[in-house]
């Protein structure tokens, strides 16, 4: 063939391969209010920086006609770009091709990326839209799930893995994005289960549509297991570069510092007066951290599911953190079963990739019931003092106002090596709140008391003075210092400096045991 020809040749492959399924299922995509493969990898990544591996690959299989069915990419493009200059593995499965079902090559063409994702120490992104295990190729689909699994869970921790879903995600295929550190969902769009309607039918006799079953407003609220609900595959994906922008490459960087155009030594003094001076009264923890954060900018994880704890991301004079903060407007920022296990992964995640923590505590402890006793609320709130007990990053916290009983230990207290332990003036460290307590030890007292109710009350109010105060805490030194609420996000700064180049260590071992 003369170089002509063979640039030809080769431009009519690229063509061919760039079309996936064929200009028909491409229309019919569009027609869904769905972008392509191709299409979401382009929004993702910076104009220009997409450089495909494999367009060429095509399934090995040859039963049930499928020698018929060839298609060069074999329903799954892969390659490497950036995202804000920074290099990002990515592979978007291409439903226009058999579904986007997966077939051992397709598996191999992502185990390819995520195998140079971890060598090279850059993140990958999975965009998901797939019918599962291509049906003709049985154990060699299997086969191939199986490999990406392993790779998922040797990546963890050393890379951070998002994973998108714009449309199906079933059966064992949800494994992947499970694995992976955080999983969007594009709302109306997608689903996740392991087992649809129909098998749901068959053996619970339950009726339920794809959306109440695996829906992203179910899986953000209830199962926990989707971190966004994105309103559209844009959002999604956009919500994507916003995480990323957050988080280092790899496990041995630090993440990344951004210039701060919001003034370090700045006051807030609003924040003086938002304790209420009813102790039960709620307050919005989110404006606490919206105004204490650069410019209010918060990229918060998971924000319906357990909102009585908020987890996300911001940036303290440009450096990430992770915001962990009790919120008391919602069950009055109390600890159960959910908002434990949220807190957990969120500290665990931040561990891996040496993003600082700050905690806001203002929490009343953990939340009694049969309900949560029987569903484990030990073991599963366990799991958060774990986490922050393991947890060598740089840890703050910040005591707004309670601090009670096992909450205050579990909080990133200082006994739980917390870094710069802070309260508030208005903070209320205590075994439990002054009422509980008054009643607890002179319950007794009072019913022979003349007036009950008015001995309780001085009870409770010698409590509060004695006890319930940052005083106690800070003159054993468990509080390094009592801040002026105003001058809040001035000493969160100073004290991430002074951390910066912290370093801590666990005992050798080849992993603990995390309650699970
Ligand atoms: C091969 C598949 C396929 C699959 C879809 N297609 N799923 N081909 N293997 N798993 C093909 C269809 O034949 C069709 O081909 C094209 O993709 C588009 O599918 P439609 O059905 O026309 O699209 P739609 O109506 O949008 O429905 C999408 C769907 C449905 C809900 C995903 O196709 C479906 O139910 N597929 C089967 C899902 C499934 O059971 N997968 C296995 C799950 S178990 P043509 O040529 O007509 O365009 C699993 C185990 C993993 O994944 C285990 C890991 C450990």
């Amino acid at each position: 063939m003369k170089t002509d020809d063979q640039l030809a040749h080769l431009r009519k492959l690229r063509d061919e391969a760039l079309l996936g399924g064929g200009q028909e299922r491409i229309d019919k995509q569009h027609a869904k209010g769905l972008m392509t493969a191709r299409e979401r990898i382009d929004l993702l990544l910076d104009k220009g920086s997409f450089e495909e591996f494999d367009m060429f690959k095509t399934h090995r299989c040859r039963d049930f006609d499928m020698d018929k069915q060839v298609y060069l990419g074999d329903g799954v493009v892969t390659g490497h770009g950036t995202v804000d200059g920074r290099t990002v593995y990515v592979f978007a499965q291409d439903f226009t091709v058999l579904g986007g079902s997966l077939s051992e090559t397709f598996a191999e063409k992502i185990c390819k990326i995520m195998d140079l994702a971890m060598k090279n120490g850059a993140p990958v992104v999975g965009l998901n839209d797939s019918g599962g295990a291509r049906i003709q190729e049985g154990i060699g689909s299997l086969a191939g799930y199986s490999e990406i699994f392993q790779r998922n869970v040797m990546a963890s921790g050393v890379i951070p893995q998002i994973s998108a879903i714009f449309g199906p995600c079933a059966g064992g295929a949800v494994y992947s994005p499970a694995l992976t550190d955080f999983v969007i969902m594009v709302q109306k769009k997608s689903y996740m289960f392991l087992t649809g309607p129909k098998v749901v039918k068959s053996v619970t006799h339950e009726d339920v549509n794809e959306e109440t079953l695996g829906g992203a407003a179910m899986h953000a609220s209830r199962s926990g297991v989707v971190d966004y609900p994105a309103s559209s595959g844009a959002d999604a994906i956009a919500y994507v570069r916003r995480l990323l922008s957050f988080l280092p490459q790899n496990n041995m960087e630090n993440p990344p510092i951004v210039p701060c155009s919001d003034a370090v030594e700045r006051l807030i003094p609003e924040l003086n007066h938002i304790i209420p001076e009813n102790p039960n009264a709620a307050y919005d923890m989110k404006s606490v951290i919206l105004q204490t954060v650069d410019n209010g900018d918060f990229c918060e994880v998971k924000e319906n599911f357990a909102p009585n704890l908020i987890v996300g991301f911001a940036r303290y004079n440009g450096m990430s953190v992770g915001i962990v903060a009790n919120q008391p407007a919602h069950l009055s920022g109390v600890l159960d079963i959910d908002s434990s296990v949220k807190g957990a992964r969120f500290v665990r995640f931040c561990d891996c990739f040496n993003i600082p923590v700050v905690t806001f505590v203002d929490v009343p402890g953990f939340l009694p019931g049969t309900a949560q006793e029987f569903g484990g609320v030990i073991r599963n709130g366990a799991k958060i003092l774990y986490a922050y007990a393991e947890a060598t990053i740089p840890k703050v916290t910040v005591i707004t106002r309670k601090a009670y009983g096992g909450a205050y230990c579990v909080m990133s207290s200082k006994h739980l090596r917390g870094d710069i332990n802070y309260a508030w003036p208005s903070a209320e460290i205590a075994v439990m709140g002054a009422k509980g307590a008054a009643e607890v030890l002179h319950g007794k007292a009072a019913r022979q008391a003349e007036d009950p109710a008015a001995f309780l009350a001085e009870k409770e109010k010698e409590y509060q003075d004695r006890v319930a105060n940052p005083y106690v805490a800070a003159q054993r030194g468990y509080i390094d210092d009592i801040v002026e609420p105003s001058q809040t996000r001035m000493r969160i700064i100073r004290a991430l400096a002074l951390l910066r180049n912290k370093r801590d260590t666990n005992p050798m071992k080849k992993h603990g045991n995390i309650p699970l």
